[in-house]
Order: C-alpha cells, then structure tokens, then sequence
C-alpha cells in the first residue's frame, strides 16, 4: 500500500490539489474496519468531505436532534473526514426552495415532510390522506410496501435517492375562534397547510380555506390573524410556541406527518463506497432512535399543552373519527381518480379489510 501510495504521489507531484481526495479515498479503502485516519481537523474544506444538511425546524425537535446526532456520528467515525453540517429553522433554505437546492447541488441532504415531495412525484400525497393510518409503524410498512417502493423509485429517477424515514407523529389541529370536535366546526375557518393538493382538498371538504405557506411564516400568520389556524404535530406546535396563539387544538391525529432523508444522487454515487457505507448505517441507526425519540417527545408536548392552560383541548374518540373519515371520503374519491386506485386500496385500512 505504501509504494503504491507514492508511485501515486510522484505521478500527481503538479497536481496535488487534486491527489489529496484520491490519496485520502485511497486511505479510506485500506480502512475496511472503519478506522479513519486521524486527525483530520487539520484538512480543509476542500480535503474533507463536507455534507450541508438543511432543515426547516428548530434544533429541539425530533428532526433537529436526529440531525445533529446523526452528524455528530458520522464526524466521530470518519474521524472528521466526512463532516455533516446541520442548517437548522430554514437558515440556508425554506420551503419552496430546498428541494430545488437539493436538486443543484447547493446543499447535499434535507430532510423535507413527504407532503413537500409530492412537488416531484405527487402520488406521495398518499400519505396525507386523513385518517388513512393509526401509527406510525403502518405508515413505514406502506413506504416499504411493493407500492412505496415504486414511489421511490420515481424519486430516484428524479435524482434523489432516499437514506430513511424519520418521523413525526400526527398532526393536530388548532384555531383561534372555536373548539372542532365535528367535521362541521371548522366550516368558514382558514387554515395555513403544507403544498399538498389533497390537504388543501381535506380543508375543503370541511367547508374551510387551506392556504398554503412556508412552515418559518406560521407564527407571523397566526400572530397577525392572517389565518385563523393550522395543522401540525405537537413538537412542531410546542416548539414555535404556537399553542400560545391559539385558543383551540383538536388533538384529531387526522394525518400523518414524517420525513424522508434524502440525498443528492450524484453526490452520493462520487462518494467512496467506505463513506457511502458509514452514512448508510449511521442513519439507519440514528433512524431507530429516531422513531422513539419523535414518540416521546409528542408524548411529552401533549402533557405540556395539557398543563399550560393557555389553550382549550378537544379530543375525538374512536366513533368520532371513523365520522370524520366519512365525512372526507371525497378526498380519497379525487386522489384515487387522479393518481390511481392502487395507492389507495394498499392503505392499511382498505387493504386489511380485503385480506
Ligand atoms: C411543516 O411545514 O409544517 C412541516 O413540514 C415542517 C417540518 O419539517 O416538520
């Protein structure tokens, strides 16, 4: 390996800016253990291989801190040499405009709400359907579903390729002027939603407004009464302290809300295979401990929102929400329509009642 390395070097002598990575990827072959060579603190940027992951919430969250974990992990078993940088509460990017930087290279990993890539392949909007899962875990069967699987696959071709599934939970509604408990309270309300057709459908079908704003604008918007409330999870709601500026949240778990981690394809294809490995099975670790760090901390922001009194809870039972589901029926009928039958009869709830 040493000769080899200097014949490297002699026959790259003028062109060393260029040697280094290739010394480096070299060096990184001979390590299939993992043992990284040492002390790259001292490399530049440039010698470095350096990931710029951006997102739009803040650190605290269940996608804040898996982010920083999951760089923290990668810088201590490449021993510094692959550096993930973390660009929190849309700092570089925000909505409507990450995924286009994902897309040219200007950032290499974002982790946007499946909702948000149904701009690229808008069959995902599956995933919005109200009342469509119960848990998280059938949400992850149904993405790694014979279906799912297809879906990604039309990511990929749009040169995304796809590291994990974090979550979220479900998402909550709240509003300023009245509790919802019946599909019918929230007629005549506006309410800010993800770009998401069958979202904007779901408000719709209730008799209410959905408009359609970047996640960094909700806390101006309420504040100014632009709108009169939004849907979301708990740790997206506690965390921007929206509970302060409404007077009513419906704990309705009416749609899921979770993440693909996603990386530029071109990007990950020029990484060596060692570091495309260290990658892979860091974030499948930090994936695992994601889905119960997502768990307790909604858990935790429920018992916050419950002892504040500084918002009036309502929570739908079982029969309230199977009326809630026929009630927006629609909405399955025009995605069905739109993107096909097959995504909808391969929810859990259709699916378990044809087995
Ligand atoms: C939203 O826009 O409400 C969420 O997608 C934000 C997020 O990334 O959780």
């Amino acid at each position: 390996m040493t000769t080899m390395l200097q014949s490297w070097l002699n026959r790259c002598k003028h062109l060393l800016a260029i040697c280094v990575p290739v010394v480096l990827t070299l060096m990184l072959g001979a390590c299939h253990s993992g043992h990284y060579p040492q002390d790259h603190e001292q490399l530049s940027e440039d010698e470095r291989i350096v990931i710029r992951f951006s997102h739009v919430v803040g650190e605290e969250t269940p996608k804040g801190l898996a982010a920083r974990r999951f760089a923290e992990l990668v810088k201590q078993r490449t021993s510094g040499y692959v550096e993930v940088q973390v660009f929190s509460n849309s700092y570089l990017y925000k909505d409507g405009e990450e995924i286009d930087a994902l897309l040219q290279g200007d950032v290499q990993m974002i982790a946007p709400a499946i909702s948000k890539l149904s701009e690229l392949v808008p069959e995902w909007q599956v995933i919005d359907l109200p009342f469509a899962f119960n848990e998280t875990e059938e949400v992850l069967d149904y993405v790694f579903s014979p279906v799912g699987q297809e879906l990604l696959a039309r990511l990929e071709k749009k040169g995304i390729k796809t590291l994990d599934v974090w979550d979220n939970g479900f998402k909550q509604l709240t509003n300023s002027q009245r509790p919802i408990q019946k599909p019918e309270d929230a007629a005549g309300l506006r309410f800010r939603i993800m770009p998401s057709e069958v979202l904007d459908r779901q408000f719709r079908q209730l008799g209410a407004q959905a408009e359609v704003y970047a996640f960094n604008e909700v806390f101006q918007l309420l504040e100014h009464e632009q709108i009169d409330g939004q849907e979301n999870t708990l740790s997206n709601i506690v965390s921007r302290n929206l509970h302060y500026l409404q007077n009513y949240i419906t704990i309705s778990n009416h749609g899921y809300l979770g993440y693909f981690v996603i990386i530029n394809q071109e990007f990950w294809d020029g990484l060596p295979e060692e570091v495309q490995e260290v990658i892979q099975t860091t974030m499948d670790e930090v994936t695992e401990w994601q889905l119960q760090l997502a768990q307790e901390l909604n858990a935790q922001h429920l018992e916050e929102i419950e002892a504040c009194q500084c918002i009036h809870v309502t929570y739908l039972d079982e029969e309230e929400r199977e009326q809630w589901f026929q009630r927006l029926q629609p909405v399955y009928q025009f995605y069905a329509e739109k993107y096909g039958h097959q995504y909808v009869d391969s929810l859990p709830r259709f699916k378990d009642a044809d087995e």
